[in-house]
Order: C-alpha cells, then structure tokens, then sequence
C-alpha cells in the first residue's frame, strides 16, 4: 500500500475518501503525517489554492498527497465569490452571513445562474496533475433545506427540484463538484496502482 496524504484537516472528507480508495492507498491526515500547522491558501484562483496547500506538503514532508479548494461562481456577479466564498460576508466565515450577503447581493437579478467548482492538485512522486469537478445551477430566492453546509439551502443543481441542503449526503455527492473531482482523482490513482 502507497501512503498517500490527504492535505485537510477535515475528517468527514478523510472518511469519504477512504472509503473510495479502498486498499490501494494508506490515506494519512494532515495530523498523521506530523503537520500540525494551518496550511496557507492565499492564491487567487481554486488552481493555485489546491496546488499551493499540496505542493508544500509534498516539499516539506516528501509524502505523496493531494489537495482541494472549493468555490461558488455566481454569473451575475462576475464569477464572484469564487475563490473567496468561504470569507464572502467577512473573516468570521459564517454560512449564514454569507448566504444573506448573496441573495442580497441578487436581490431582482433575473440571471441567477452558478456554478460550484473543486480544483484537486495531487503530487504523486513529485509529479503534478490537477483535476476538476464542476456543478452548474442556480440561486434560489429563498432558503431551502438544512443539510449539508456553505451555500447548499440556496444552490439548485441543474435537472433537480431539490437543492443541496435538501438531498441527502450520497445524493449530493453523486453529482457534486466535489464528488465529481475526487471521482476523476480515485480513478486515475487507482489506474496507476493497477499499472
Ligand atoms: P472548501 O475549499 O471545500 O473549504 O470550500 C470553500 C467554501 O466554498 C466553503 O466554505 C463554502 O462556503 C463554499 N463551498 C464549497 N463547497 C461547497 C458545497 O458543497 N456546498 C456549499 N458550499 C460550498
């Protein structure tokens, strides 16, 4: 088995992908490979934010690992918040305070068309490859649902009646940005495994 490092400090991801990798690769946290700090992600773009968090683990601890970096591109405000959704409503990052900023920010705004996008940058022995996961939709005009996180009770993925925090978790992951991105990742991690 490969170790391989997923660069988050979040254990529901860790769980998730884990599950997916099967025994192919050791999947080790941030925590079990010694890292301790709060990695930087201070790029403009998703690209550069999950290359940045990935390539330093790969400098500093010489382990094979990847990254992810997750945002919410809005037409009618030019592609914004984008890179900078978590902290859109300001530094206290709140899901709420964002949500409110957005559907303020979209008050009598007929284009309500976005898109959710997750750029993975994986070193794999010092090689770099890059994936990406895209969902598009729109914004609601109201809250609907309270699962999942972010600016899911607002984001209603194309095809569905339900957005996101209304689905259940494997119904979201399933067509998610996320989903999508780490699909692509497993698949060709596990091809390099089979070769
Ligand atoms: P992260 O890169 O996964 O931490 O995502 C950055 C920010 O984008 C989050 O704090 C959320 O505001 C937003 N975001 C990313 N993915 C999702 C999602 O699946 N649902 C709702 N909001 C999301």
């Amino acid at each position: 088995m490969t170790d391989l490092c997923f660069a988050t400090n979040n254990k529901n991801k860790i769980a998730e992908v884990s599950q997916m990798l099967a025994d192919k690769y050791k999947l080790l946290s941030l925590e079990d490979i010694g890292c301790h700090e709060e990695l930087a992600e201070d790029q403009d773009t998703m690209e550069g934010n999950s290359r940045q968090k990935a390539q330093y683990v790969w400098e500093k601890y010489k382990v094979n690992c990847f990254a992810d970096d997750s945002g919410l591109e809005v037409d009618a405000l030019c592609g914004a918040p984008g890179v900078y959704s978590a902290r859109y409503a300001g530094p206290q990052r709140s899901d709420s305070d964002n949500i409110t900023k957005l559907l303020q920010s979209l008050q009598g705004v007929e284009n309500r068309k976005a898109r959710f996008r997750t750029s993975v940058t994986l070193y794999l022995n010092g090689q770099e490859y890059q994936f990406e996961g895209i969902v598009n939709g729109t914004i609601t005009h109201e809250w609907k649902g309270d699962k999942g996180f972010g600016y899911d009770p607002v984001f209603l993925p194309d095809g569905h009646e339900q957005t996101f925090a209304q689905m259940g978790a494997a119904e979201k992951n399933a067509i998610s940005h996320r989903g999508q991105a780490i699909r692509k990742l497993v698949n060709f991690l596990k091809a390099q495994a089979g070769a």
